[in-house]
């Protein structure tokens, strides 16, 4: 079923001279949130109950997830030896739950929860885009190519069942983009920040959420081009139903980007403000 396997990547190309700390303390934040792709996987399954061939599809979809998880730690352990994949994992499942016992989507719809999937994998596939493309280490520039690739692939599955319920279930244009740009903004919910927080702070600080989504935030914006902003627009288009690759989209990924650097310095002097020990010695700041 996946498209690639952690074994097959050449491991013995890395190049620890090549590691740049502020990617890497993004890729430890990005293999816990991935690997709890299962949990989301099972809330799925409880969403959808009676529609098998989307069930079936979104259990594979939760083990290419967990493969993400799973290459991404295995790169961060060779990076940074002193840091454990498996416990942070632990850690962060100890303090971040996905509720997956549900009987309906949190987005009143299974429209509205695909559309809300469809945003997640637009800025996955747009975030390891840019990874892939920041880094000079061989090893994680191939990973995160082939993730980007499985990403793109999971907006296309959820996009084209979006469309099938969006036959019987009639959500409306601004319905469609309230919950699109609603996905967007959660961005800087919990999730993230507590991934950062357990992969990347020490275990005696306390979780303070301004600080660990400033963090996560000022380094991730930071390899953003314009071409990731416009793709990532391009596909926000797409979802709602709108003309992906007109004039109005090119002027909303101009927009788009500029927003997303104003908000990258400001997470920034955030950051530089309030920063906390990081777990390993690794210092941030000087990335
Ligand atoms: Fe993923
Ligand atoms: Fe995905």
């Amino acid at each position: 079923m996946k498209h690639w396997r952690i074994e097959d990547m050449d491991w013995s190309r890395f190049d620890g001279s090549k590691v740049d700390p502020a990617i890497l303390a993004l890729v430890k934040a990005a293999s816990v949130v991935e690997r709890n792709g299962l949990d989301y996987a099972v809330y799925l399954g409880r969403v959808f109950v009676g529609d098998a061939p989307f069930r079936q599809a979104a259990d594979n979809w939760g083990v290419e997830e967990v493969q993400h998880g799973d290459a991404l730690g295995r790169w961060a352990m060779l990076a940074d030896p002193g840091w454990d994949y498996w416990s942070a994992f632990e850690r962060y499942r100890a303090t971040y739950h996905i509720d997956s016992d549900v009987d309906a989507s949190r987005r009143g719809s299974r429209t509205g929860e695909l559309i809300a999937r469809c945003m997640v994998e637009t800025g996955t596939s747009s975030f390891y885009t840019a990874l892939a493309e920041a880094t000079e280490e061989p090893v994680l520039r191939a990973i995160c190519k082939q993730i980007a690739a499985d990403e793109y692939r999971h907006f296309k599955l959820f996009y084209d069942h979006m469309h099938r319920y969006l036959a019987r279930e009639k959500l409306g244009f601004w319905a469609r983009t309230r919950i699109a740009l609603g996905r967007v903004n959660e961005t800087e919910d919990d999730e993230l920040a507590h991934a950062y927080h357990t992969t990347n702070e020490a275990e005696g600080v306390a979780y303070d959420h301004e600080r660990c989504i400033a963090a996560y935030m000022a380094h991730a914006m930071s390899f953003y081009r314009q071409t990731h902003v416009t793709r990532a627009v391009n596909m926000t288009f797409k979802t709602i139903g709108f003309k992906p690759h007109g004039r109005i989209a090119s002027l909303a990924a101009r927009l788009a980007f500029a927003a997303m650097q104003r908000r990258q310095r400001r997470f920034a002097a955030r950051l530089a403000a309030n920063s906390a020990p990081a777990a390993h010695g690794m210092s941030l700041q000087a990335a």
